[in-house]
């Protein structure tokens, strides 16, 4: 009976430290725009010191970044956005990574193209002038710094600043899910489903870069567009379901989600493997959470059955940047660009962005 109670009281302190622990978590959260001060040696940047919707973007003058010994800094010339930069809008699943009340981080953007302008004095593999793409938070800023061994690489002379900076988070996501979690060899028929965004254009060039024999699914206006970088049949989602077709793929790479297990698996092959790489087109839309329930479902489901489901999370690497590099420089990727922004245009981008049709990717250049 004693003990009985002890454990009813402690399990009662426990809750109430924990809610007491995420109210003050909550409160006093904040973040360096409580703290700016006039910078030293300015550079502009995109920043939101508040969750909302674009309209929280600023640009304002920040601190440039000085590299240490093993840092490259580079002068960005163009950036670009993805999905993952609309967390601006705080999703509260995420609130507990990304700050409770304020964003911890203020800065945005990832993807970038530019010129090395300085290296620390261990850096051998860049010198000054360079032009480079990769990967760095703040990417949407003047300048960013990284260090050398991580996500940056030399640009391929054929390409533009903005073409290369399309590049990272979206073409690693669709190599590392084909050829990691979907093992693409080459003969196979792949399907990828939201071929017309900015990981379905790399996806549909990249896995007809591994011999594959490519089916992508896009709607009416993106038709001619999937079809002229590579994909060898085309399905428009307007007009048909993929999933009810008599055709059997050993790969769906699916961006989407908006089809059931079952309804997929009919469509694999009995060893096939289907990549769950996303939840659509980016921004809110109706069904986020149906789709991201049914995921979840297929991903347990598939343990019982010879066909595997799998999601991920797409990580930078060099190698990966060096291998993206090489079919740039090949001419077997092409980025496909949809539209261009200025820098004090980003919220303009996101705002494009978030409606979930961007043709290819979304850029932003800087002067
Ligand atoms: N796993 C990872 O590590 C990782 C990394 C990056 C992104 N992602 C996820 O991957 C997904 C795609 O990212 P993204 O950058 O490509 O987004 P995006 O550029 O916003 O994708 C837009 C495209 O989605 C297409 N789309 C929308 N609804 C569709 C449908 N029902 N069927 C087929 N296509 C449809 C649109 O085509 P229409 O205009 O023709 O509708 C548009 O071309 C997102 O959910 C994102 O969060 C995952």
């Amino acid at each position: 009976m004693k003990v009985k109670r002890v454990l009813k009281w402690s399990a009662g302190a426990i809750l109430l430290a924990l809610v007491l622990a995420g109210f003050i978590a909550y409160w006093t959260s904040t973040n360096e725009c409580d703290r700016r001060t006039t910078p030293s040696n300015p550079m502009k940047a995109i920043v939101h010191c508040e969750y909302g919707s674009p309209d929280v973007l600023t640009v304002v003058d920040v601190e440039r970044p000085v590299p240490n010994d093993n840092q490259v800094l580079i002068r960005v010339r163009a950036a670009s956005v993805n999905p993952l930069d609309l967390t601006i809008r705080g999703p509260l699943l995420l609130r507990p990574l990304l700050g409770m009340r304020k964003p911890k981080d203020t800065r945005l953007g990832v993807d970038y193209a530019g010129t090395v302008e300085a290296v620390g004095r261990n850096v051998t593999q860049f010198k000054p002038g360079d032009e480079v793409f990769g990967g760095k938070t703040g990417a949407l800023a003047e300048y960013v710094c990284g260090l050398a061994d991580r996500a940056i690489v030399l640009k391929p002379p054929n390409m533009t600043f903005e073409q290369a900076a399309s590049v990272p988070v979206a073409a690693i996501t669709a190599l590392q899910g084909l050829r990691d979690k979907g093992k693409i060899r080459s003969g196979q028929k792949v399907l990828i489903n939201g071929a017309s965004g900015g990981v379905g254009t790399f996806a549909v060039q990249i896995a007809k870069s591994f011999g594959t024999e490519v089916t992508g699914v896009c709607s009416t206006r993106n038709l001619d567009m999937v079809r002229s970088i590579g994909a060898d049949h085309v399905i428009d989602y307007t007009k048909d379901d993929f999933t009810k077709t008599d055709q059997r793929y050993d790969l769906i790479f699916d961006l989407v989600g908006n089809h059931s297990f079952s309804e997929r698996r009919r469509i694999l092959n009995p060893n096939g493997i289907c990549v769950m790489a996303g939840i659509g087109g980016a921004g809110w839309h109706d069904g986020i959470g149906k789709r991201l329930a049914g995921e979840l479902n297929a991903y347990v489901a598939s343990r019982f059955v010879s066909q595997k489901f799998i999601s991920y999370i797409a990580q930078f690497n060099k190698k990966d940047m060096m291998v993206l590099a090489d079919l740039l420089q090949s001419g077997k990727v092409t980025p496909v660009i949809d539209r261009t922004y200025k820098l004090s245009e980003t919220a303009d981008a996101l705002r494009y962005l978030e409606q979930g049709h961007a043709r290819g990717k979304v850029v932003v250049t800087l002067d």
